[in-house]
């Protein structure tokens, strides 16, 4: 069978591949325990059955209705979310629209920090916008996300009134639990739920992802059948080769690779990698234990990161993306003069020559002692995109169980938490804020 997403080992040293295939009886045991519903984080399966489910509910449809009404008169989608409730959307707006495309309404991202200055300046840019608002929370209670949404709310109101407000807000957050699913409660919001047993970083293919992807003007239909074909060809019997990625993720940290760098060539991928980060950084870097995911974008990053990945220390590899089919047929032009020496591009695709630099980066590579997996994906559209991401998350939660670890969960996020409102003087934190404090003018002397 033909699948969108070929994995394809040429560039792998052959000892590092034997390790790999070592690891599959590891792998297909943790195959069977997460598609049996079992193991640590069993409770948090919800996505694996999640695309197919997905295609057959009404949730499509009002997805798209409530899509083309915030849409309606707005130039402006606020969508308000932090993690995993906004990396996906972002990942695949930026990966599929235009570039440089002119786009109504324009579909913007706060609420994923906390930078004064940036909320500020998206605060005026709306002053004399029509906006909607899609705030995003699991929990309810996110503070970033909940700072955005306090301001944002208010602009809102001052501009339209908090009747018609409320007609432009969507909160999409838990079932039952949480400040945000309260306060939509209260004020009447049409909302949409994140399944209890769905996290944040596995929630692309819920209405997480899929409303603000809607409101970009993006079809979701081909995302969804896409990741339930990846859902499919995942299950049992699975192609061979689909195990390779989560067994050589363990097979190069056991040997020392500490690092894998997600590498790709298009520009409009760079959120694809940055969600990439966070579902792997999140899911398997506890204990103790974990490749720690980084990305570059190339060739860009071969002139600045490129001398490190050549001849720096040896603790990484490469897990390379490759889009086979972009869609650009721009080709070099021929050149009377040829004073830049570029004629013998001439008639070649830039996609070509992109191509060329990837082949030619992955020999160098090789021979500086840095190996890189190549994932080929056919084309880059929703349905191929809905693939990889749906292959990534399988891939994740083998990888997670075959290191050990519990794929689905992330208690290290709170450390953070913890001691800034014990900082900010939260109520409830008094003992943490004085503990915290001495150390702090410790720190000072
Ligand atoms: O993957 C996760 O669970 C996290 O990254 C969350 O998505 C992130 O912390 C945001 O949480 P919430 O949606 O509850 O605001």
């Amino acid at each position: 069978m033909i699948h969108p997403l070929h994995i394809d080992t040429h560039s792998i040293p052959s000892g590092m591949l034997s390790e790999a295939q070592a690891l599959f009886p590891a792998v297909m045991t943790a195959h069977r325990q997460l598609h049996e519903g079992r193991g640590p984080g069993a409770e948090y399966h919800g996505w694996l059955n999640w695309p197919s489910t997905m295609l057959e509910s009404m949730d499509m449809r009002r997805i798209m209705a409530t899509s083309k009404r915030l849409c309606r008169d707005t130039d402006v989608i606020l969508v308000i979310g932090i993690g995993g409730s906004y990396l996906g959307a972002k990942a695949i707006i930026e990966a599929l629209r235009e570039p440089y495309a002119p786009a109504t309404p324009e579909v913007h991202f706060i609420g994923h920090h906390l930078s004064g200055r940036e909320i500020e300046g998206l605060k005026a840019y709306l002053r004399d916008k029509r906006f909607a608002i899609n705030v995003i929370s699991k929990s309810g209670t996110t503070t970033e996300p909940a700072v955005a949404f306090r301001i944002f709310k208010t602009l809102l109101e001052e501009q339209v009134g908090k009747e018609a407000a409320a007609q432009r807000i969507v909160a999409t957050t838990d079932a039952h639990r949480g400040a945000l699913r309260e306060l939509a409660e209260r004020e009447g919001y049409e909302t949409y739920v994140i399944p209890d047993d769905i996290g944040g970083r596995y929630s692309v293919f819920t209405a997480v992802g899929l409303l603000p992807i809607a409101c970009a003007g993006l079809e979701i239909a081909p995302l969804i059948t896409g990741a339930e074909a990846a859902e499919k060809a995942l299950k049992n019997p699975v192609d061979r080769q689909f195990y390779l990625y989560p067994a050589l993720r363990n097979a190069f940290y056991a040997a020392g690779r500490k690092i894998e760098l997600f590498v790709h060539y298009e520009p409009a991928l760079g959120f694809v990698a940055e969600w990439w980060k966070q579902l792997f950084g999140e899911s398997e870097g506890k204990a103790g234990k974990g490749l720690f995911p980084a990305s570059v974008g190339y060739t860009t990053d071969l002139h600045s990161l490129g001398q490190y990945v050549q001849e720096g220390e040896r603790h990484l590899f490469e897990t390379v993306l490759a889009i086979e089919e972009t869609g650009s047929t721009l080709r070099i032009e021929n050149d009377a003069l040829d004073s830049d020496g570029l004629n013998y591009l001439a008639g070649r695709r830039i996609d070509s020559v992109n191509a060329h630099a990837m082949q030619a980066t992955m020999l160098a590579h090789a021979d500086g002692g840095a190996p890189s997996l190549l994932l080929r994906l056919k084309h880059l559209d929703a349905y191929h995109l809905g693939w990889l991401l749906y292959y990534f998350q399988w891939s994740c939660a083998l990888s997670g169980i075959v290191l050990g670890v519990n794929p689905f969960d992330q208690p290290g996020v709170e450390a953070y938490k913890n001691n800034m409102f014990a900082l900010l003087e939260k109520p409830g934190h008094e003992a943490a804020t004085k503990t915290l404090k001495k150390r702090l003018e410790g720190l000072q002397k």
